[in-house]
């Protein structure tokens, strides 16, 4: 059953190593003489051309689900988002709501209650919910008024990954058909948008086949008792979500912080042996990052980058590249960056004699607010 481990030594692998099918289920004829298949959103075009405004609201991982959602949305379909926390959203005393939001809860295991309790509250101000969720017939797929599965399969492991990266592409989805309907973006457009996602489950088996990379890296935090993660952009957030997946399964203290902030706080912490792991890949902010990388280098600090391949000049500064293959849109490449994150986590907790699977204090689904 889905629920074995299939010779893999924990189900942390097993979920890391079904990232590629997962994405492929969820992408599977998703494009069609009409456009983007997106029916569960079960609103007609013209409403969908009316949404001026997006909240996003999630918990943990989820929530650096919704970060990137945010950019896809905003860039692709040019419409306002906000993302909030379910547990801060609830109590804030304000929402700001038009008549035409729409509300996307984003959660694998559709019953946390923060999340569950946030999209009853929009609901009751009058806006459409439509949920992103794993598990079919759950709460928050029950209580929406469209729900888009992702379709990962179960996942077992407390911390998540193959329902992370396939939250990522359900996202991805919603921003484009919500481009197409607004009209900010012409068919071939979205056709090339669409082929950009098809290319991601082979990029991710790429990245797979480097896990050695990160095994090495995980040597390099033997000794230490916190590590920073740096990135800019959509991948301050791939560094957030690498950071959650060290801290939950190896107990190591982690920070993330967008690159260009380092000055302003983090860069105090810096010594020599202090590990720290940029993302810097090929993008329009690459230079600004390997600024930030000489930084962390003059402070005598650990660098391990993950890097585009032919990166020589992130690769004669750093102690460690972890590889990705060039992602055609700067935007996806977090789904790709992130897979070498979750296998540096694994390693690590496993040098440290962690249980990966359950770490201590952590539940899979946080059904109490
Ligand atoms: C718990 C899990 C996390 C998860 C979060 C939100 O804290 O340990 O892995 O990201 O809940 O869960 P959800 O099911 O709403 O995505």
């Amino acid at each position: 059953s889905a629920a074995t481990l299939g010779g893999y030594a924990d189900f942390m692998a097993k979920e890391i190593a079904e990232q590629p099918e997962a994405i492929e289920r969820l992408l599977a004829g998703r494009m069609g003489e009409h456009g983007v298949f997106l029916d569960e959103l079960s609103l007609t075009k013209e409403e969908l051309a009316a949404i001026d405004r997006v909240y996003l609201i999630a918990c943990g991982t989820s929530y650096h689900v919704s970060l990137i959602a945010r950019t896809l949305i905003q860039t692709w379909a040019k419409v306002q988002v906000i993302c909030d926390y379910a547990s801060e959203f609830n109590y804030e005393q304000d929402v700001l709501v038009t008549p035409n939001t729409l509300c996307v809860v984003i959660t694998q295991s559709g019953e946390t209650a923060d999340t569950l309790t946030a999209a009853r509250r929009m609901r009751g101000m009058g806006c459409k919910v439509f949920a992103i969720t794993n598990v079919l017939g759950s709460t928050a797929a029950r209580e929406s008024d469209g729900t888009l599965y992702v379709q990962a399969g179960p996942e077992v492991c407390v911390a998540s990954t193959k329902a992370y990266t396939a939250q990522m592409v359900a996202s991805a989805l919603l921003a484009l058909r919500l481009a197409e309907a607004r009209g900010e973006m012409d068919r071939s457009e979205v056709e090339r948008h669409y082929r950009d996602l098809c290319a991601l489950p082979d990029l991710i088996r790429e990245v797979i086949s480097r896990a050695w990379q990160d095994k090495r890296a995980a040597a390099l935090f033997r000794r230490a008792h916190s590590a920073l993660f740096l990135g800019r952009g959509v991948n301050a957030t791939t560094a957030l979500e690498g950071a959650l997946k060290l801290k939950e399964i190896s107990y190591l203290h982690a920070e993330a912080y967008p690159a260009g902030e380092m000055k302003h706080g983090p860069i105090a912490l810096l010594e020599p042996g202090f590990p720290v792991v940029a993302i810097v890949p090929e993008d329009r902010v690459h230079d600004k990052t390997v600024s930030n990388i000489q930084e962390v280098i003059a402070r005598g600090a650990t660098c391990v980058a993950v890097a585009t391949d032919g990166d020589e000049a992130v690769a004669s500064l750093v102690e460690h590249v972890l590889w990705i293959p060039p992602v055609s849109d700067e935007l996806l490449v977090p789904i790709v960056a992130v897979v070498h994150l979750q296998m540096l986590a694994r390693y690590v907790a496993r040098a440290r004699g962690c249980d990966v699977d359950k770490p201590r204090n952590l539940a899979k689904s946080v059904t109490v607010e």
